[in-house]
């Protein structure tokens, strides 16, 4: 099986230029340690990742941005041990969005909340709240990073109402925030309940909206929107992803000029085969790849969900997949898996299991 080719995008290039201010990127390559080992585990074990405090890693459903010499992973703040009680409660949060810093992708340092929830009950962020699969890229023209999510507010069932299930947005001049909540709407017509989504952006530094779109009367499919130049709004460029009906926890990765769209289907928090489709052209038509995964229990995405794909910046044959195999009965005890993504000469998108691996397996 051959490797996948991940250049060293534009966009990022673009995105580290703007935050040094200088054209001398050969400095600014990671010296990732190579024999550092990712641990997934057995399939049914929840191992813990903790950060360079010894704590839990606690970032769930978010993704990896390259900034500055490094990397920065954010994601949903879990609430406290002990409070969490049922599938659909269990994804609330207190505390709002947590960033951690690292040169290595194993060793993360805690940064901080970057995105707080509030005490104010007149406060679209008034805690407990839910605000799903947070996704930030940076834009170069207005130099700030902008996030987009899944909002679902106070005090965090899941729910379709109008003013739920929309589309949250905030900004912020610098990745360690503090973001400023923008506010939450649906991006296309006004129209569609939000549910899980990403956001991409391409190497012309164009972006995209990509979300479970639910209609009023039930139907759902995953759609697209291009945003604006600025990244803080959606256009009226969208497209519907058909043959993504009733699939969901998007992720976009291009590899050469194919853009891959991996999903999960529709089965709450439990785990379900994972779908790929591929298309040439962003906003589509798309075409279906197939299982992502391979061997033993690929029926079940290795028993995760899909939650992101980036490109390891210096290693220009590596894009990883982050994944998340959910705990039910304890959304504190989620456990993150990632796994190196492959892309064969048929041009399919796998990412085979690997209970532990390091950067230079792969070489
Ligand atoms: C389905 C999603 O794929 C999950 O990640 C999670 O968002 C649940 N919905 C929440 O009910």
């Amino acid at each position: 099986m051959k490797k996948n080719r991940a250049f060293l995008s534009t966009s990022m290039l673009l995105c580290i230029v703007f935050v040094l201010g200088t054209t001398n990127l050969h400095a600014q390559q990671v010296p990732i340690k190579d024999t550092l080992q990712f641990k997934n585990g057995n399939f049914d074990e929840f191992l813990e990742w903790k950060d360079t405090r010894g704590e839990l890693i606690n970032a769930h459903d978010g993704g990896v941005i390259f900034v500055n010499g490094k990397y920065y992973w954010y994601g949903l703040a879990l609430r406290a041990l002990g409070q969490d009680k049922g599938e659909n409660n269990g994804a609330a949060t207190t505390i709002g969005i947590n960033l951690y810093s690292s040169s290595n992708l194993l060793e993360w340092n805690y940064e901080g909340v970057i995105l707080s929830t509030s005490q104010n009950v007149i406060s679209p962020l008034r805690a407990p709240m839910r605000l799903e699969r947070p996704k930030i890229i940076c834009n170069i023209k207005i130099k700030k990073f902008v996030m987009w999510f899944h909002y679902v507010g106070y005090p965090g069932t899941h729910g379709q109402q109008i003013g739920l299930a929309e589309a949250g947005v905030a900004v912020s001049d610098n990745i360690k925030g503090p973001f400023e909540y923008l506010g939450h709407y649906r991006p296309i017509n006004d129209s569609g309940a939000v549910k899980d989504c990403t956001l991409f952006m391409d190497n012309d530094t164009t972006a995209y909206f990509v979300f479970d779109r639910k209609m009023p009367e039930g139907s759902r499919c995953l759609h697209i929107v291009k945003l604006t130049d600025d990244f803080l709004h959606a256009t009226d460029k969208w497209a519907k992803i058909d043959v993504a009906n009733r699939w969901e926890a998007p992720a976009i990765i291009k590899q050469g000029d194919i853009y891959f769209l991996i999903t999960s289907d529709v089965s709450g928090w439990k785990a379900n085969a994972a779908k790929t489709f591929k298309s040439t052209n962003i906003m589509g038509p798309y075409i279906e790849v197939g299982n992502p995964c391979i061997g033993e229990q690929n029926q079940n995405t290795y028993n995760t969900q899909c939650t992101y794909a980036f490109n390891v910046i210096g290693k220009k044959n590596l894009s990883i997949i982050m994944l998340e195999r959910h705990n039910t009965t304890n959304f504190f005890k989620c456990s993150y898996v990632w796994l190196p993504i492959e892309v064969n000469n048929s041009k399919e998108l796998l990412f085979p299991y690997r209970k532990e691996w390091s950067l230079s397996s792969l070489y």
